[in-house]
């Protein structure tokens, strides 16, 4: 006789994908906005609209996660300090009993006035997107914004404690790809890791392959050791980092080194639904369920429902992956 199925609470962990992986890092975007236009990003909105969600219903929704054994949670965007209450946003999501870590990806342009206050509201991590040192070179990849603040605001980030500091550099051939030792040179010196991302079919931009890099650099007598894999495994992402005299060196490698398998993410977009994977379509529509007066089962069946459908991975190498992609902006990365 076969047992009769155990009915489990949705709620208990652990939280399995369709291929029997665990999730435990949550990518929450907060704003689809963004006061840049980068090149690279195909903005879902052009600013005017609204954001959807409030702070306590990012504050509920990470509360169901963390009940179903997220520990992580990225606030992204859009660009998502333009939020004129991420302060209050952040301060909730950080106070969610078993959360253990807040991070937030951003464009710099706030943090001269916000990084000490968002440490202080229990973020401990910023991934800043800075792709040049150069003002023109800025101007032509990001449209907008004031390239000094942005420098300000990474120096204030590098003395406001915390406990990990990394610059995103996503490289386009003969736009920014010159400049990559000098990013080593000014992120190590801000006690900042670079890493370097392999550009996606989201825009306009020629990627370079990391191979490719990492020998450019390797020819410019920069000393590169690759570290171990439990290096990748620590930092529970898809980066592999060598080790320089003066701290690592990440890559990012969605082109040329798929790292789908050990995917641990779940992703909530700007407008509050799920999204299983950043190369699939929208799965649960957290936001309505929870305006229609959801109970926390409720909403954790519908996360394990969406998930159950989470693919083994992205197709962004295949033919026509770009015009299929759902744009950057909304799903926050
Ligand atoms: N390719 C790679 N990374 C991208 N990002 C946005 N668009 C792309 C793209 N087409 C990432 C970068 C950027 C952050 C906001 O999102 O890391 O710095
Ligand atoms: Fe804004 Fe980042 Fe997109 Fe640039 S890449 S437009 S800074 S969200």
């Amino acid at each position: 006789m076969t047992p009769a199925p155990q009915t489990r609470d949705p709620l208990t962990p652990p939280l399995l994908d369709a291929q029997g992986r665990t999730m435990t890092y949550l990518r929450l975007s907060v704003t689809d906005r963004c006061n840049f236009r980068c090149t690279y990003c195909s903005p879902a909105s052009w600013g005017g609209k609204k954001d959807l969600l409030e702070p306590g219903e990012f504050e509920r929704i990470v509360s169901v996660f963390a009940r179903m054994g997220i520990r992580r949670v990225r606030l992204t965007g859009g660009e998502p300090l333009i939020r004129p209450d991420i302060l209050e946003v952040a301060g909730r999501i950080a106070a969610v009993s078993g959360v253990e870590r807040v991070a937030i990806t951003t464009n710099a342009s706030h943090l001269e006035r916000l990084a000490l206050p968002l440490r202080e509201a229990g973020v401990s991590q910023l991934n800043i997107s800075l792709d040049t040192l150069s003002e023109a070179t800025f101007r032509s990849i990001s449209k907008q914004g004031d390239f000094a603040s942005i420098l300000k605001g990474i120096d204030a980030a590098a003395g406001a404690g915390y406990a990990s500091l990394k610059l995103n550099v996503v490289v386009m051939r003969g736009v920014n790809d010159a400049e990559v030792p000098a990013l080593v040179s000014y992120a190590h010196a801000r006690g900042m890791t670079p890493r370097f991302i392999e550009l996606m079919p989201f825009g306009q931009g020629t990627p370079v392959p990391t191979a490719e890099l990492v020998e450019r650099l390797q020819a410019t007598g920069l000393e590169l050791a690759a570290e171990e894999e439990q290096q990748s495994a620590a930092t529970a992402g898809p980066a592999r980092y060598w080790r320089a005299p003066r701290g690592l060196v990440g890559f990012i490698s969605p082109l040329t080194q798929n790292f789908c398998g050990g995917c641990n993410r779940v992703r909530v977009a700007s407008n509050g639904d799920l999204r299983s994977c950043l190369g699939g379509r929208a799965q649960a529509p957290l936001h309505a369920l929870i305006r229609g007066g959801a109970t926390d089962t409720e909403l954790a069946l519908a996360i394990r429902g969406a998930l159950g459908e989470k693919p083994e991975g992205h197709r962004f190498t295949e033919p026509g992956a770009g015009a299929s992609l759902l744009s950057m902006m909304g799903i926050g990365g």
